[in-house]
């Protein structure tokens, strides 16, 4: 596995739409495991293809292991990803491992229904809630060259992370 660059705001592969993924073969098993690394050595949630240079739709996210959500720890991948339900309302903490430094709160749905297909081509279909549900909208958005800044109706609402404390966790992905 390796530790991929990850572009930064600017890159014009953040803005492209990304394609459909046709075929899983060994080179996308190994851009998928060096995704999950990447995202840990970043400490990110999440990673789109994209972001390492890859416009293919496909994003892995793992959530910490002790946050609470039954999917906590869980390595995610989805292919071809599609949401086919939202509902509900909140604007939580957003940040991007393509703009570090900076965050901003981001109007996004509460609870997310997403399907796709794993590493291993089946079909999947996730419901979410909240963090995780906030990191599957972010990245989702970055396949179609969305960045979370882009939700803002003023690009002054972006300031710099308050120091945390330990246990709280917000979305960087
Ligand atoms: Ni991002």
């Amino acid at each position: 596995m390796a530790v991929l660059t990850i572009r930064q705001v600017g890159d014009p592969v953040l803005r492209e739409k990304c394609k459909r993924i046709s075929k899983i073969d060994p080179s996308l098993q190994r851009l998928i495991d060096d995704m999950f690394e990447t995202t840990h050595e970043a400490g990110g949630v999440g990673l789109a293809a994209p972001q390492v240079g890859v416009p293919l739709r496909l994003f892995v996210v793992q959530l910490p292991d002790d946050y609470e959500d039954p999917l906590a720890g869980e390595p995610i991948v989805l292919i071809n990803p599609e949401i086919v339900k939202m509902s509900g309302e909140h604007t939580p903490e957003e940040g991007c491992l393509s703009y570090p430094g900076w965050v901003a709160n981001v109007r996004r749905a509460y609870h997310v229904t997403i399907k796709g297909r794993d590493r291993h081509g089946r079909e999947v279909r996730y419901r979410s809630e909240g963090f995780l549900a906030q990191a599957f909208q972010h990245e989702l958005d970055h396949l179609n060259g969305v960045l979370f800044f882009d939700h803002l109706a003023s690009l002054d609402e972006l300031r710099r992370p308050a120091p945390r404390e330990s246990e709280e966790v917000s979305v960087r992905a």
